[in-house]
């Protein structure tokens, strides 16, 4: 698979097999995504790879927690800003549209709707999660590099045939991941990623996805 084709064809799997997959995959896929770049090559990074009983137990604590799920209006590090602005909110509504229609899961009916954000809780039934780790004291721009570690892993993934979701849905839980995982005092959950075989049958996995066109999100200038 060469990198045009892995950046395309990845997309976020919300649906797994229950296929294992070795801790030995993982390693390797890590092994390829420490590649990625950071500025001054100062690699703030830090990883959980969790799986089996660890993982169970994770998702356990949000069943418990499930009051949660309501993002926190003080969140100092929000997912979205409040009062997300066009054309953005139009954007976050269409894939939210396009999902529950694969899903089919009518507007009207809430509590579908919140029984499948339920289900990023349980990985979409994958058998591998990963935390990805920030420490709060770095700035936006590390950030950003952490950004592309974690799609390396996911580009790493889709090369062996996994699938995986990014999972901001798990900010909703920073504090109880913090202290599952004994995070250092400036230390917090960034996202989380869901890795394994992708259920290629369902249609949650198929709906067509939207970009900009490259006359939308750049510009040329100082071209003849
Ligand atoms: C950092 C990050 C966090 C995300 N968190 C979630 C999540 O919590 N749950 C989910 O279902 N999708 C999540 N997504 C997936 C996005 O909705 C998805 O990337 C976007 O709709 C584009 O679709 P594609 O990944 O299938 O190309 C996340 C994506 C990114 C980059």
């Amino acid at each position: 698979m060469n990198v045009s084709d892995a950046i395309q064809q990845r997309r976020s799997i919300r649906n797994f097999l229950p296929t294992p997959v070795d801790a030995a995959v993982i390693r390797d896929i890590l092994d390829i995504a420490r590649w990625a770049p950071s500025g001054s090559n100062i690699q703030a990074w830090r990883i959980i790879v969790v799986a089996g009983a660890e993982k169970d137990r994770i998702s356990q604590m949000a069943l418990e927690a499930n009051s949660s799920l309501t993002p926190k209006d003080d969140d100092p590090y929000p997912i979205y800003p409040p009062n997300l602005w066009e054309p953005l909110r139009s954007r976050r509504y269409k894939l939210a549209e396009d999902m529950y229609a694969a899903l089919q899961i009518p507007r009207e009916d809430k509590a579908a709707r919140l029984q499948h954000v339920a289900r990023n809780y349980q990985f979409f039934g994958a058998p591998i999660a990963l935390f990805f780790v920030i420490d709060r004291r770095l700035g936006y721009g590390q950030w950003a590099h952490l950004g592309m570690l974690i799609q390396s892993v996911a580009l790493a993934a889709e090369e062996r045939d996994l699938g995986s979701c990014m999972q901001e849905a798990w900010a909703s839980f920073r504090p109880q991941l913090a202290d599952i995982f004994d995070l250092g005092e400036h230390e917090m959950v960034y996202c989380g990623m869901a890795i394994g075989h992708p259920d290629r049958s369902k249609p949650v996995n198929q709906f067509a996805r939207e970009r900009l066109t490259v006359d939308e999100l750049a510009e040329f200038r100082g071209f003849d």
